[in-house]
């Protein structure tokens, strides 16, 4: 009779355990029954980078990344793109069902109304050197947010939590705006609670003088999908940043800055940035398979190419391209994409991208909409933290109502010096 347990032997010491497997995973501890002596402290897993490791149940976010699908709350991010906003997606990704019509209108009316943050930022954004990078201001922004709150210390009290959820949704717009305005030396321009959550964000962008700024219906709506598409990717580096600051109880604000330092990295939600960049530098079609070379020698990376849980088209990044044609017909076509588009193509027929599984993910085309949108490159992770906070907020609900969670502490693998005497300054070879 086939059971749902995996027997282990241990060759060094000739010991046979049985340990569950549930959903398809065995617990790390069990395997510390493996010891070699009393003293012996058992096997731990060693697991860099946790590429099998699973650190939480979730409930939010399915990725199948053989077969290039993304879910949230069991609804296809295809749907939810062309049919949702993304505050419908953040009550859905919060809450775990669509919310109904009077749900709706009251969660957009509680956002729209606390988007505003304190006087005090204004100064705080003018204290910071005038092109600082608007990630760097955008984290220090947010853990300076919660020094407004300290309530959100009670991170075991329900209501307390949801209060500072909205907060962080509504205002970490205005805070991305004001670091794009400090960089653009403009006065801030704080929100306007008669327009929608995207059209306040471009509003607090781009609004010059008094007058309201007006964005094309196309690309409100194209920004709002790439704020769906962003919202959540279960357990990746700044979520799992999320969930490893608030395991120590921390408040949410400063476990949201956390995880926008680790969004900030190149090779996580700094890649749109990047992509922007190495397609710059390509220049033009032409120079491409000279470049596609120099990476096959490991000379760089072919950035927004690519995923640790995709190894077949990201479902997004084939959204993101639909768009880009959108946006295009009122922007005017923007000519890096002619670049990306045929770094594609060469990379999807060269064997090396083949053999590995190296895809477009959904920061290859984002960066190009952005730029034909008027975002400068340096505000494109800014733009991926805005909808990721979403994300970020519910997965470290989930956290601290888990009573399986505890604080997060790895092991490691201690390979040093035994232990030896201190030697004096004068005795030292
Ligand atoms: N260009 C060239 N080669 C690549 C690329 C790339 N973009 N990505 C992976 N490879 C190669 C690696 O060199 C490695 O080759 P090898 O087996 O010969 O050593 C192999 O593919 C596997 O790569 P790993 O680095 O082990 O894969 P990992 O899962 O750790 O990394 C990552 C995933 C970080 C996304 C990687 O693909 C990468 O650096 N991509 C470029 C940066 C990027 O676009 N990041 C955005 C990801 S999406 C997001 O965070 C929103």
């Amino acid at each position: 009779m086939p059971s749902d347990t995996l027997t282990i032997t241990d060759n060094r010491t000739g010991k046979t355990i049985e340990v569950p497997i549930e959903h398809g995973t065995v617990r790390a501890t069990d395997l510390r029954q493996l010891r070699l002596d009393a003293q012996d402290f058992g096997i731990i897993t060693y697991d860099p980078g946790y590429m099998n490791t699973g650190s939480c149940r979730s409930r939010i976010t399915f990725i199948d990344g053989d077969q290039g699908i993304l879910r949230y709350r069991g609804y296809p991010i295809e749907q939810l793109a062309e049919e949702s906003t993304h505050l419908e997606c953040s009550w859905l990704i919060l809450n775990g069902e669509l919310p109904v019509r009077s749900d709706l209108t009251a969660w957009e009316n509680d956002i729209v109304n606390n988007m505003a943050v304190n006087e005090a930022f204004k100064p705080f954004f003018n204290s910071l050197w005038h092109d600082a990078h608007p990630m760097g201001m955008l984290q220090a922004a947010i853990a300076a947010l919660g020094t407004f709150h300290a309530p959100s210390k009670k991170v075991h009290d329900r209501g307390e939590r949801a209060k500072h959820i909205r907060n962080l949704i509504a205002q970490v717009p205005t805070l991305a705006a004001y670091a794009y305005r400090h960089n653009a030396g403009l006065p801030f321009v704080g929100p306007d609670s008669m327009l929608s959550y995207t059209g306040n964000f471009l509003n607090m962008m781009f609004s010059r003088g008094d007058t309201r700024h007006r964005p094309h219906q196309v690309l409100e709506r194209a920004l709002d999908i790439l704020f769906i598409l962003h919202a959540d990717h279960e357990q990746n580096c700044s979520t799992s940043t999320m969930r490893m600051v608030g395991s120590a109880q921390t408040d949410p604000y400063a476990a949201v800055s956390a995880a926008s330092a680790a969004l900030y990295g190149p090779l996580h939600g700094g890649a749109n940035e990047a992509v922007l960049t190495m397609l710059r530098e390509i220049g033009n079609k032409e120079n491409i398979p000279e470049f596609i070379k120099g990476v096959k020698e490991g000379q760089g990376r072919l950035m927004g190419f690519g995923h640790r849980v995709y190894k077949n088209y990201d479902p997004r990044a084939r959204i993101v391209k639909k768009c880009a044609e959108e946006v295009f017909e009122v922007t005017g076509r923007n000519p890096l994409i002619e670049v990306a588009a045929e770094l594609e193509r060469i990379a999807l027929e060269d064997e090396y991208f083949i053999r590995r599984k190296l895809y477009p993910n959904v920061d290859f085309y984002s960066g190009v909409i952005y730029e034909a949108m008027g975002f400068p490159t340096e505000m494109f992770t800014v733009l991926f933290a805005v909808a990721r906070t979403v994300g970020w907020l519910a997965q470290w609900e989930e956290l601290i109502t888990d009573s399986d969670q505890k604080i997060a502490r790895p092991r490691q693998v201690y390979l040093g010096e035994e232990i030896r005497d201190y030697v004096a300054i004068d005795k030292r070879d």
